[in-house]
């Protein structure tokens, strides 16, 4: 316990209060107060000091920044699924372990996806908006027509936990689920989410009806949705997505709204974040949320307690599996 209290763990956004605390009981911890995402100077300041660092996706922890880090540095424990903000190589080089958050979040990144796949159909912005405006006229037989759910081809393009907790979902609700992935899933998981594989992702769009992306990102799924695959998807298609913005070429994404290729898009994630581009805004057919789907209380206080077990493991001469980021994986 006593080189538990004295291993230095700068933490560089505030986390839900029992977590803290938590930290705070064991390690000698530096909490960033102000909560806003910390400038470079600071970030440099914190590798340079930290035994252990606890980021999160609004840090940009990129090469030349893990070179810079001090020789304490070993492991950087990060809050949160998604580690694209951090240079895996530069970190394997420098003999930094990685750690994320996976599996406490699932559930309610899946309920949020399914939110935005039922919202853009059924036009659930339009509806809320118009009932807010005080110049709704009353019930109308082609008054706010949407598009059925039930019945609808959904494609995932990544059948991963979060994918497969959608499908679940989706079932639920009448979809059928057809999917791309890197690899195959299991047959059993096939099974029993109804699945049909397709091995080439540009084969499987014009075949459905609603996408929903849960890949990560990685320089291979850098605009994977580019202008090219985006024509691919038919002109009554919906696009939904809840991984990271620049798994889509987001100007690409635009001009085909604009231009009536998409019926419709429910965005989380965006290419510029916190920039939402005024020109998505302006468009009826989109729900935009601001990458809010791990928020809820239960999520982000289980994802401190994973951070806080894999500090422990850590410390205590142990790999933390299942949460240790593996370069060959995550690239
Ligand atoms: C959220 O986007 C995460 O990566 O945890």
């Amino acid at each position: 316990m006593s080189t538990f209290r004295q291993t230095k763990v700068i933490i560089t956004r505030r986390l839900p209060e029992s977590v803290e605390r938590r930290m705070a009981e064991l390690f000698e911890v530096r909490l960033n107060e102000k909560d806003k995402p910390l400038e470079r100077k600071a970030l440099l300041k914190a590798v340079a000091e930290a035994d252990v660092l606890v980021p999160t996706l609004t840090d940009s922890l990129d090469a030349e920044l893990i070179r810079s880090a001090g020789p304490k540095l070993k492991l950087i424990a990060n809050f949160g699924v998604g580690v694209d903000h951090i240079d895996l190589i530069a970190a394997k080089k420098k003999g930094i372990m990685v750690t994320n958050t996976p599996s406490v979040l699932t559930e309610d990144t899946a309920d949020m996806t399914m939110a935005l796949i039922l919202a853009v159909p059924r036009r659930l912005h339009e509806g809320e908006r118009l009932a807010r405006s005080g110049s709704w006229e009353g019930w109308a037989p082609t008054q706010m027509l949407g598009s059925r759910i039930a019945g609808k081809k959904l494609g995932i393009l990544g059948m991963g936990r979060i994918g497969q907790a959608v499908a679940r979902r989706a079932k639920g609700f009448g979809l059928s689920v057809h999917y791309h992935n890197r690899k195959r899933v299991h047959k059993s998981i096939e099974q029993e989410l109804g699945a049909t594989y397709y091995p080439d992702l540009s084969a499987m769009l014009p075949e459905i009806d609603i996408l929903t992306i849960h890949c990560p990102y990685t320089r291979e799924t850098h605009h994977l949705m580019d202008a090219e695959r985006l024509k691919g998807l038919r002109r009554t298609a919906y696009l939904i997505n809840t991984a990271r913005g620049s798994i889509i070429d987001e100007r690409a994404l635009i001009k085909a709204l604009q231009k009536s290729q998409l019926a419709g898009a429910g965005l989380d994630v965006y290419e510029k974040e916190p920039f939402i581009d005024p020109k998505l805004v302006a468009l009826d057919n989109v729900v935009l949320i601001p990458h809010m789907c791990s928020a809820t209380e239960e999520a982000r206080t289980e994802m401190g307690e994973k951070v806080l077990i894999n500090i422990m493991c850590f410390l205590d001469g142990h790999r933390p599996p299942p949460d240790r980021v593996l370069l060959e994986e995550a690239l």
